[in-house]
């Protein structure tokens, strides 16, 4: 939650920070804000409520003058609502100093107290200008905007991630973070901070990703990292793998339909390198390979779409490794007793690896003792650095809100994962992992034929509009596949839409039905299992008996289910497992184009935001 950027250099910073901001805007757009700061020390800031072309409208207008140095904030609110006032940057030092804030401070309501009896006026409800005043008042003793930052952060208590600059020292901006991202783009006599690599891709994809508990200071030709206590820290050098173009919109007419669109390439990319001769090659595992040979349990933790992809998960690596897994969302394992020991591996899940349940969660796990492996989008994130072992998914950038792309990464890595430990544990024939493997080498383009139903569903979309709910139904590997469908409605098209187990439906949801009501039913293959796919075509015909309207996602040519359905979206004949990789994608452009046909901005939901870094 809430985008930074930072920038030094020798140009205007004006055209970085917003083009950082337009980049980062998916991690919140309550309110955007800039700080400027030029060689003779004039700092400039505006900030407005409303999303980034709010500001970068309001810029034109009243233009601010530009500085080599500046820092910049695309804000979802936690602390005050989305006004002017309270938007970021926030000033301290008589507003000789400007700061910006990703995080909660949790503490803020004493050390307002304190400074409020000092004589401190605030201007606004936030957490994040008691930070902006104690470090005014830090640099006021110090005169070091570092030192005076490093003696700030030893008072404060929760999430942060903080970016300063100071009137009487241009060139420099300096950045601390603890629980919160903070990435440094290193340029060729300039530098950058960010929340993440997208802020700067554009003009660097040289990165150091920076450290929990530090603090870093970037001037254009040098970046010096510390810890809190003041040590210096080595950053390790890294590389994004992709490039600005591939976070940009290019011809589509959103994000999101763009990510639907490289699901094939994100398979395919995902097994890149990892089959060799129908074996998965996992050398990222090699060194707790040891330990992996004797866990004797799996954790598998996310949130939202992420904690779908781990269920689904949990079928393939119990089908195939035969150890017992339990799928849990992050926030709930985190505040409970969770029984975990040294033969527990946690295998978190997160497109953004930032998402601040699934870090606390993986932390905790660490502390009883359990191995952490994480399955990640995003290089050089928090929680893949904090775990013992991490499979990056490489789906390239997501920026839509709504995860898609990264939900079909996720499970074939999970598969993948499933099909590693098979082979350790020698619990499927070599056979059957090669026959897995090489149907997995065919999902890209069976993926692109799914994609071909996109006028079907635009139709289906348009004709749903005024629908007031949608219920999803599945069973087995179809079930993951259900709530899924029902977040993405939920998330985009704001309709109250519920996932069920197709089984669960006479234990309660089948009161729901009345006549009209839409029901989405993920139909599995009839040559998976005769019994499952029977199963599923007896719930149809229990609630197309009392009027439920049935859009039936079966394979093709499965005629069991066309005397029941009022519609078939076909997918193409997979072996069960790849089933709802496939069938997921209908779903998630069903919620796309219901979203764009209620005339709703499909890529920025309402109060949403990609990357939850708050609790
Ligand atoms: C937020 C996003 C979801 C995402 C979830 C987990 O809720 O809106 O789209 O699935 O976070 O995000 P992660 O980055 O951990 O996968």
């Amino acid at each position: 939650m809430c985008g930074i950027v930072g920038y030094v250099g020798d140009r205007g910073s004006l055209d970085v920070l917003l083009g950082g901001l337009g980049r980062l805007e998916y991690r919140g757009y309550d309110s955007a804000g800039v700080a400027v700061l030029d060689a003779e020390g004039h700092l400039g800031t505006r900030k407005r409520a409303g999303r980034l072309s709010v500001l970068a409208d309001n810029l034109i207008a009243e233009p601010l003058p530009d500085g080599a140095t500046g820092i910049g904030h695309t804000r979802w609110a936690t602390h005050g609502g989305p006004t002017d006032g309270n938007a970021h940057p926030h000033l301290g030092d008589d507003g000789k100093l400007a700061l910006i804030h990703n995080g909660i401070i949790e503490n803020f309501a004493e050390l307002k107290a304190e400074l409020l009896a000092q004589g401190d006026e605030f201007t606004s409800e936030t957490d994040t200008e008691v930070a902006a005043l104690l470090v005014g008042r830090a640099y006021r003793e110090t005169g070091d905007l570092t030192e005076a930052l490093r003696r700030v952060v030893a008072r404060l208590e929760g999430a942060f991630t903080l970016l300063a600059v100071h009137r009487d020292q241009p060139g420099v901006v300096v950045g601390a973070r603890r629980n919160s991202p903070l990435v440094i783009g290193l340029g060729e006599g300039e530098n950058f901070l960010g929340s993440d690599v997208a802020a700067f891709v554009e003009h660097t994809r040289r990165f150091v990703a920076i450290g929990q508990d530090q603090i870093v200071t970037i001037r254009p030709d040098s970046v010096e990292i510390s810890d809190f206590d003041g040590n210096a820290v080595e950053g390790e050098e890294s590389e994004v793998s992709w490039d600005a173009s591939a976070a940009e919109k290019g011809g589509w007419s959103s994000f999101m339909a763009k990510e639907i669109s490289e699901e094939p390439e994100a398979v395919r990319n995902t097994l890149l390198g990892r089959v060799h001769d129908g074996r998965v090659v996992l050398p990222e595992l090699d060194g707790i390979a040891e330990v992996l040979a004797g866990i004797d349990r799996i954790v598998v933790l996310g949130a939202g779409t992420a904690s779908y992809s781990g269920l689904l998960g949990k079928y393939a690596l119990e089908e195939w490794a035969r150890i017992p897994v339990e799928v849990e969302l992050a926030h709930e394992f985190h505040y409970r007793s969770p029984v975990v020991n040294e033969r527990t591996l946690i295998v978190s899940i997160s497109q953004s690896g930032e998402t601040m349940d699934t870090l606390l969660a993986v932390r905790e796990a660490a502390r009883l003792g359990a191995k952490t492996l994480s399955i990640c989008n995003t290089q050089g994130a928090t929680i893949a650095r904090e775990s013992d072992a991490v499979i990056y998914t490489h789906a390239g950038p997501e920026v839509a809100v709504a995860s898609t792309k990264a939900f079909v990464a996720q499970a074939v890595a999970l598969y993948l994962l499933g099909l590693w430990f098979a082979q350790l544990r020698g619990s499927v024939p070599a056979e059957r992992i090669a026959g897995v493997l090489d149907d997995l080498s065919h999902l890209p383009e069976q993926f692109q034929e799914v994609l071909g139903v996109e006028e079907q569903i635009r139709t289906l979309a348009r004709w749903m509009s005024d629908t007031r709910a949608v219920l999803f139904l599945g069973r087995n590997v179809g079930y993951p596949v259900a709530l899924e469908g029902a977040l993405k409605l939920k998330e985009l098209a704001y309709i109250h839409a519920e996932g069920f187990a197709a089984g669960e439906l006479k234990h309660g949801p089948i009161a729901l039905i009345e006549p009209g009501q839409p029901v989405f039913v993920v139909v599995p293959s009839p040559r998976g299992s005769a019994k499952l796919h029977s199963k599923v075509v007896s719930n149809i015909q229990e609630i197309r008996a009392r009027g439920a309207r049935v859009i039936a996602i079966a394979e093709k040519g499965d005629a069991a289910v066309l005397p029941y359905a009022d519609e078939v979206i076909p997918i193409p004949l997979v072996s069960p497992f790849l089933e709802p990789l496939l069938a997921v994608a209908p779903l998630q452009m069903f919620a796309l184009e219901l979203a764009a046909a209620k005339g709703l901005d499909v890529d920025k939901p309402r109060n949403l935001a990609k990357s939850v870094t708050v609790e």
